[in-house]
């Protein structure tokens, strides 16, 4: 799928005209650019008009860790040029299950927003937005209520699965059980074909495209497209515990602006093979934490298989193996931390940033609304 993707990218590069500046000088001491301009709210000069269009989001819980970063931050940042892409800091939808406590999705709006810009997501190339300022999507979301049953949404398997973890039994929010209702109006509003997501958001991706299916239906016209969920290889990285995926909430989570220390830390907590005891002992690569990382994050694939085999036969410690996926990981995160860290000195450049890619995109969204009125019959009062 990613391979797909990344050829689809591959040919969009070679019929993308110049792009206006080298991404990536995000960091520079210039203020940050932040694309869109007085003339047309929505152009982005380095991607032609047909160019696919890509929406991903985050639910602004917490800052960003590895899982984030293999499962879509890389992705964003690869495929950024050669598409119109949206990325959405899903704070509306982080209050479904946090309405107690929207005081940790306010602050971390801003923590996400650094997490992107430090990993080179390029506001030149890529709008940032903040879902809980565009009021389109939920006018869109109410719209689209009408198109969704009760039934339908208590058999989402993502949800069913997710009211379970979260111990709601039958005292549900209702904005929780409607949840995908509202990301089908995110989805929609940026007309979105291409959603990178991990494997547990497919099925929202599907309701999505019911919802779509019955507007299009009922307006016997093609109003809004409908959307590919797109999964990258490794969907779900798992947390240092080995046993779940990497999150927050469980606490075995390293995150994008971890110190070195904690990367340390972290890495020698993982677990390995409980059998191998003695360096010389021949020890297990499968459900071999430290193995998945290598994999993921390790660019030398040759070394990696190499390790393998003598980790397989006997004769290479738990020890050494660690310290090279400390070193990997701490290539890998050094530079995403020193950037954060410049990047959070200057908070007013990254709001400002939030500010113009949420000023874009209410253009967009506005419009997709406007479009979703008229394909409805409602009556418009001009
Ligand atoms: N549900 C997504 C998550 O929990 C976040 C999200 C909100 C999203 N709106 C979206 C993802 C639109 C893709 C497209 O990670």
């Amino acid at each position: 799928m990613v391979a797909l993707l990344l050829g689809a990218a591959r040919t969009f590069v070679q019929r993308r005209t110049k792009p206006p500046v080298e991404a990536g000088s995000v960091v520079t001491k210039t203020p940050l650019r932040t694309g869109g301009s007085n003339q047309d709210e929505t152009a982005m000069p380095h991607c032609e008009n047909f160019a696919p269009i890509i929406l991903t989001g985050d639910r602004p819980t917490g800052p960003l860790h590895l899982g984030h970063y293999v499962g879509t931050l890389k992705n964003r940042v690869a495929m950024q040029r050669s598409h119109r892409q949206f990325v959405l800091i899903a704070d509306a939808q982080g209050l479904t299950d946090n309405a107690d406590n929207p005081d940790r999705i306010r602050r971390n709006v801003i923590e996400v927003c650094l997490d992107y810009l430090a990993v080179g997501v390029d506001p030149a190339y890529t709008t940032i937005c903040l879902q809980s300022s565009l009021s389109a999507l939920n006018e869109l979301t109410l719209f689209y209520l009408n198109y969704v049953t009760v039934a339908r949404l208590e058999r989402n398997p993502t949800i069913k699965d997710e009211i379970r973890t979260r111990g709601f039994g039958r005292d549900i929010p209702a904005g929780f059980l409607c949840y995908p209702v509202a990301q089908a109006a995110d989805i929609t509003a940026f007309k979105a074909t291409v959603v990178p997501v991990g494997d547990d958001q497919v099925p929202i991706i599907e309701q999505t495209n019911e919802i779509v299916r019955r507007i299009n239906r009922q307006a016997a016209r093609e109003v809004l497209p409908e959307a590919k969920a797109v999964v990258p290889k490794i969907g779900r990285l798992p947390g240092i515990d080995g046993e779940r995926k990497m999150s927050k909430s469980q606490g075995n989570a390293i995150y994008l602006s971890a110190s070195r220390d904690e990367i340390g830390t972290a890495v020698r907590r993982m677990y390995t093979d409980p059998g191998h005891l003695r360096v010389s002992d021949p020890g297990k690569i499968e459900g071999n934490i430290v193995f998945t990382y290598l994999d993921a994050f390790d660019p030398d694939v040759d070394a990696v298989a190499d390790l393998k085999a003598s980790y397989r036969h006997g004769g290479l410690g738990d020890i050494a193996l660690k310290q090279r996926l400390e070193q990997v990981l701490e290539t890998l995160i050094a530079p995403i931390r020193e950037r954060r860290a410049e990047l959070a000195r200057r908070p007013d450049d990254v709001i400002d940033v939030l500010r113009q890619g949420t000023k874009t995109s209410r253009f967009v969204t506005q419009q997709t609304l406007s479009e979703v009125r008229e394909a409805l019959g409602l009556f418009i009062l001009a």
